[in-house]
């Protein structure tokens, strides 16, 4: 017998021993003695129950008394507790742009169904929130009230501001372009945060992990790594939990996109060919995944994915003289086996709507989209020619370096690089789970491992002419 039904049993027993009758005394002296004590036994038989009532509240949540679930209606309209503490399940809205909670929280498992779910932290860092019928190519920020994604807009908005008003660093050739970081949790993660603050115990990082991986970004990245002491300008990391394709979009119509110039315009080279010593910035993007953890299909999150490319590109353009080339190192999006978020979009995303059976794994719709990725992004570079693209891919380097080397020499096509493990292709599922413990953010060990997949592709964009790894 387990505790709580101890618990429960308890004051049962109590009401048993009661439940025989109240004798009418025939003879009053003599029975008004255990009378009384029957009374006095009631009496603390109803504070009992009581007590347990009340106190089983904190230990039950949702079992104990009705009054709590408004309370927990509260606590999930707080920003910070949605997205860190409760498992909690947001229903389809019906409302056309996608801000109201409905106030029915609906279990997603047998577990929820006795009441446990919704106070129970879970390995969900916030609750689903069913987005498939956005148009992910439409720039959209978040609703209003999700005050943590604004805040990390405005301080992100701040820093490229800052980062646009700062002098550029160079005095000879030798200099790197300024490395741009740009995605959602997963790139937020470089600077160890989420919304801007320390991850909740969901996301599974051990002590101090998140100055651990600040380190590993400082060793790769920062000012004082190989390529930071070379750049015009310190990195940025623009990366915003939670993102998806069409609010990354609007983040970047929104302030969340460097202009300034980095070096004078190069002449005799306003050709349109291109030219590394003309490049000012890399852009390292990972867009996407939050698009099918939102419920949205393969075929929409590919054409969030191509808006989401096609803007940036169309804006470095706007921005830059003709001389400057464009620069992408573009991620395939990383493996994820947080299994439990794909049953939870059940409904309305189900992998069959009648049985209402779920999708038990996100990787199916992960590798459509990243099956589709090289011919996309070879769209890119055909519309926009002054570009480079690698995309880092998580495949096996098998020795089928075709792609890489046909068109080594061509500015007309993507490169791309095959990085297997450093993009999170473990066969090994502990192996995995070393390196991505909630099985969807990498921790420092993650981090490191995608560092070097991350230089081979800065090393492809620079033609090899620098030494990173
Ligand atoms: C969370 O995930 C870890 C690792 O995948 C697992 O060991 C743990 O039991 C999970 N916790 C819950 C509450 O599901
Ligand atoms: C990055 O992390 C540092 C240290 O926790 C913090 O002070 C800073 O605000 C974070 N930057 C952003 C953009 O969240
Ligand atoms: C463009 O200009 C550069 C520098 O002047 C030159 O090296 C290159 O050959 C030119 N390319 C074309 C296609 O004219
Ligand atoms: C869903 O399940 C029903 C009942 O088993 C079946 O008839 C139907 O073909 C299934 N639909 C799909 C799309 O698999
Ligand atoms: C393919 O490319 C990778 C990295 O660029 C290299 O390490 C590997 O040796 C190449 N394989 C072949 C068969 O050329
Ligand atoms: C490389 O491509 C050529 C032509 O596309 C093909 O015949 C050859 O088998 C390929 N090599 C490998 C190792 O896949």
């Amino acid at each position: 017998m387990t505790t709580d039904e101890q618990i429960r049993r308890r004051p049962k027993k109590k009401f048993t021993l009661l439940l025989s009758p109240i004798t009418v005394p025939s003879h009053p002296q003599q029975h008004h003695r255990r009378n009384y004590m029957k009374y006095l036994l009631l009496v603390i038989a109803t504070a009992l129950f009581l007590t347990w009532m009340f106190a089983g509240t904190d230990v039950r949540g949702e079992s104990g008394l009705s009054s709590s679930r408004a309370g927990q209606r509260a606590k999930t309209m707080n920003i910070h507790h949605k997205f860190s503490k409760p498992n909690v399940i947001r229903t389809i809205n019906n409302e056309k742009d996608g801000d109201s909670w409905d106030s029915t929280f609906v279990p997603y498992n047998e577990e929820d169904i006795n009441g446990e779910a919704a106070i129970k932290p879970s390995n969900s860092s916030r609750p689903f929130q069913y987005i498939g019928d956005m148009d992910p190519t439409k720039p959209q920020p978040w609703p209003k009230d999700e005050a943590d994604w604004w805040a990390l807009h405005e301080k992100l908005v701040e820093q490229v501001r800052e980062s646009d008003e700062m002098l550029p660093r160079h005095t000879n050739d030798d200099y790197l372009p300024q490395l741009v970081f740009y995605g959602d949790s997963i790139t937020e993660g470089w600077n160890g945060t989420s919304f801007g603050n320390t991850p909740g115990p969901t996301r599974m990082w051990g002590a101090g992990e998140s100055s651990k991986i600040r380190q590993v970004f400082e060793k790769h990245f920062g000012e004082s790594s190989a390529w930071g002491k070379r750049a015009l300008l310190p990195p940025l990391i623009l990366g915003i939990s939670g993102s998806r394709t069409y609010d990354f979009i609007w983040r970047l119509e929104n302030g969340e996109f460097p202009t300034s110039r980095l070096i004078a315009a190069q002449t005799g080279s306003d050709n349109g060919s291109f030219e590394l010593k003309s490049m000012e910035r890399i852009h390292i993007v990972l867009i996407g995944t939050n698009n099918l953890g939102g419920g949205m299909v393969p075929d929409s999150t590919i054409a969030g994915i191509d808006a989401a490319g096609r803007k940036l590109l169309q804006m470095i353009q706007d921005s830059s003289p003709r001389s400057t080339p464009a620069a992408i190192v573009f991620n395939e999006l990383l493996p994820r086996k947080d299994d439990f978020r794909a049953v939870k979009m059940c409904p309305p995303r189900c992998k069959n709507l009648t049985t209402m059976e779920p999708y038990t794994s996100f990787m199916p719709a992960i590798h459509k989209v990243n099956e589709a990725l090289p011919n996309l992004l070879r769209g890119w570079v055909n519309d926009y020619p002054n570009t480079r693209i690698v995309l880092l891919s998580s495949q096996n380097d098998d020795g089928n370096n075709n792609s890489t080397q046909k068109n080594i020499n061509s500015n007309f096509d993507i490169r791309i690089m095959r990085c297997g493990e450093e993009m999170f292709a473990f066969e090994n599922e502990q192996e995995f789970d070393e390196n991505m413990p909630d099985r969807l953010h990498p921790n420092a060990k993650g981090y490191e491992m995608w560092a070097r997949c991350l230089k081979r592709g800065l090393t492809e964009i620079m033609d090899n002419a620098i030494e990173l790894l």
